[in-house]
């Protein structure tokens, strides 16, 4: 008797992989234009997180953006063992981890990128990214008044000893592109100076209401792919995450009435014009319903000129995801973490 809770694969509704478009990286392999990502926060407990992950590879995903810190990728890894037994291939797939803030360390990164790939349950990862780049670790779902109080800032020498190792990793072969995230033009700047191996793509948060143009295209005329992170404005974060100046870019009313005229969720308009601009968008989501309409989304007619004009003129250059756990001074604000002055904030 087959197991209820593994899927048929393709799904009866799924979507064709082979028509979801892709984004060519400057080594040439490509990346599906859209993935799923997996943080399930406080509210989604792992293994719905990775019952996910299997039903959304049998409705045709094929790229899931994963992280240590998670938690969750040991299970993740028994969905990507069953999504092989299907008959997908491995090269079929697009997979990314990070690593977290407190494995910075050079004796800690192949260690920690090999747990990932044994949780995972894999050989290779696609991608491999430096979470953030600061090395100050905070408990998962701590306050954002937490700090560790062996923060430092931004030290490019520190990040080039990390770096070097994740180049180490791509010589190995235990991975075949790698990336950074939450970083700035002035630090991308440095480690393209520096690096040997240059990133291959930049995860940030890029939604209507934060569309961060000069990053994007500075990013884009680097040969490296930006993949947007909450992309529909984080809905489900938790309230601790959450301050009175954030704005809800699927309740802005340019997204609702493009979403009424297409008769769906203003979600989808979110993820169908990051799709279109030119990123890599991997909106969250444990709902069948809802990671479905992700991935038509992308597949479907695409907004109007007009619209995406439209969309353009919305950009609140509201951040949600302000990162002020990683502050390493008392009284800093949190947009010392961005250097918006275009240089690093000093120390
Ligand atoms: N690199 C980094 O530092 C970083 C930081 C943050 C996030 N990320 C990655 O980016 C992923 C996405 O970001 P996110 O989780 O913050 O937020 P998000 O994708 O913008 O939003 C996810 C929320 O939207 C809801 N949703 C999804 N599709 C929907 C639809 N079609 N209609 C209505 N609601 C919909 C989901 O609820 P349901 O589950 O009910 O569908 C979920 O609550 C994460 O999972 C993680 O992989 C990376």
């Amino acid at each position: 008797m087959s197991d209820p809770s593994i899927p048929t694969f393709p799904a009866a509704d799924a979507v064709d992989p082979a028509t979801v478009p892709q984004r060519r990286l400057r080594s040439g392999a490509s990346m599906p234009a859209i993935g799923l990502g997996t943080f399930g926060s406080d509210h989604v407990p792992h293994a719905a997180v990775a019952a996910a992950v299997l039903d959304a590879a049998a409705l045709g995903y094929r790229h899931f953006d994963c992280a240590s810190v998670y938690g969750n990728e040991d299970l993740i890894g028994q969905s990507f063992q069953q999504i092989m037994r299907s008959g997908i291939k491995r090269e079929e797939l697009w997979i990314t981890s990070k690593l977290w803030n407190d494995k910075h360390d050079e004796a800690d990164v192949i260690p920690t990128c090999e747990k990932s790939l044994r949780d995972l349950k894999l050989d290779y990862l696609d991608l491999y990214l430096i979470h953030w780049p600061f090395p100050n670790h905070h408990p998962p779902h701590c306050d954002v008044s937490a700090r560790n109080p062996d923060a430092v800032p931004y030290i490019h020498e520190r990040y080039m000893r990390t770096w070097r190792k994740l180049e180490e990793l791509v010589d190995r072969g235990l991975v075949r592109h790698i990336g950074t995230s939450n970083m700035t033009i002035p630090k991308m700047d440095l480690l393209l100076r520096d690096a040997r191996i240059l990133p291959a793509a930049n995860e940030m948060e890029l939604h209507p209401h934060f569309q961060q143009s000069e990053f994007f295209s500075y990013l884009v005329n680097k040969g490296i792919v930006p993949i947007g992170y909450s992309p529909l404005g984080s809905p489900g974060r938790p309230d601790r995450d959450r301050t009175p100046e954030d704005t809800s870019p699927t309740e802005d009313p340019v997204i609702v009435r493009i979403a009424q005229r297409l008769g769906v969720h203003p979600a989808v308009i979110c993820v169908k014009w990051a799709a279109q601009r030119g990123q890599v968008p991997i909106p969250f989501s444990s709902r069948r319903s809802n990671y479905l309409a992700n991935l038509r989304g992308v597949i479907s007619d695409p907004l109007t000129g007009e619209e995406m004009r439209a969309i353009a003129a919305i950009d609140r250059n509201c951040r949600l995801i302000k990162g002020q756990v990683f502050l390493w001074r008392d009284n800093q604000s949190w947009e010392d973490l961005w250097d918006i002055d275009g240089v690093i904030t000093p120390p």
